[in-house]
């Protein structure tokens, strides 16, 4: 069985005076038995540590240490109190131009340093009007996750890029084929294929949640702009459970 998680993802957002919003969220998440994880930005990972709450990083460099001038490594994020790191992010995709070979890269590395490396993939809409939606998603899926990925240590997140910060939710009928396919492809793939964790990401909110987690498929949602406030991230976590 795959775990649920419900996941926030501050990016670059998030000062120390908005860790006062964790308490609440660990609450919420000990209350209803959902784990949940905040990944803030880096310099507030270590500030972060919330009991009852997973603290995540936004990415990770390949090396554990080294000359990479303003880089974080995977065992520094770990150091600092993380448990899981985002890796392959459309927004590192196409603002770092990072590649599938470097996001599986990067989960080697997220493993070794103890991380639980959550690989995300997703669609443009022109790939998707091309129709190509399900070619590009296995692609980067076979190329993104390293072929010795296990339930354990992986979690697959699926954000279609034209639904991130857009207010625009992929439909129900969309989340389901695409889960489905991630599904069969991991079985195939991994003996233990039904057991990873699977996420939907893109503009999910307290509105929507219910309806999305009620996908066969979907385990959890890596959730942004909702994650910044209790308020808006503590009703997803209610309606995962
Ligand atoms: O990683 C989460 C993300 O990209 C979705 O962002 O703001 O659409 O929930 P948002």
């Amino acid at each position: 069985m795959p775990s649920k998680l419900a996941a926030g993802n501050w990016k670059m957002h998030g000062l120390k005076s908005d860790l006062s919003e964790l308490p609440a969220i660990a609450d919420t998440a000990t209350a209803t038995s959902i784990p949940a994880l905040i990944c803030p930005p880096a310099t507030l990972i270590a500030a972060a540590a919330t009991p009852g709450l997973h603290i995540g990083g936004q990415n990770c460099h390949i090396a554990n240490q080294g000359a990479h001038t303003g880089d974080v490594s995977a065992q520094m994020l770990c150091d600092a109190g993380a448990s899981h790191v985002i890796v392959g992010h459309s927004e590192r995709r196409s603002d770092h131009n990072e590649t599938d070979k470097d996001i599986e890269a990067q989960a080697k590395a997220a493993w070794s340093a103890g991380l639980i490396a959550i690989v995300c993939i997703g669609e443009t809409l022109a790939q998707r009007e091309a129709g190509n939606c399900l070619d590009v998603l296995a692609k980067q899926l076979r190329n993104s996750v390293p072929d010795d990925a296990t339930a354990a240590n992986t979690v697959v997140a699926y954000e279609p890029v034209w639904a991130i910060g857009t207010g625009r939710v992929a439909e129900i009928e969309q989340i389901t084929e695409v889960h489905d396919a991630l599904r069969v492809d991991l079985c195939v793939r991994f003996n233990d294929g039904k057991d990873f964790t699977l996420l939907y990401g893109g503009s999910v909110k307290a509105a929507n949640a219910s309806e999305i987690f009620s996908c066969a498929n979907v385990n959890g949602a890596l959730v942004g702009g909702a994650s910044l406030k209790a308020a808006d991230f503590c009703p997803i976590i209610e309606a995962l459970a």
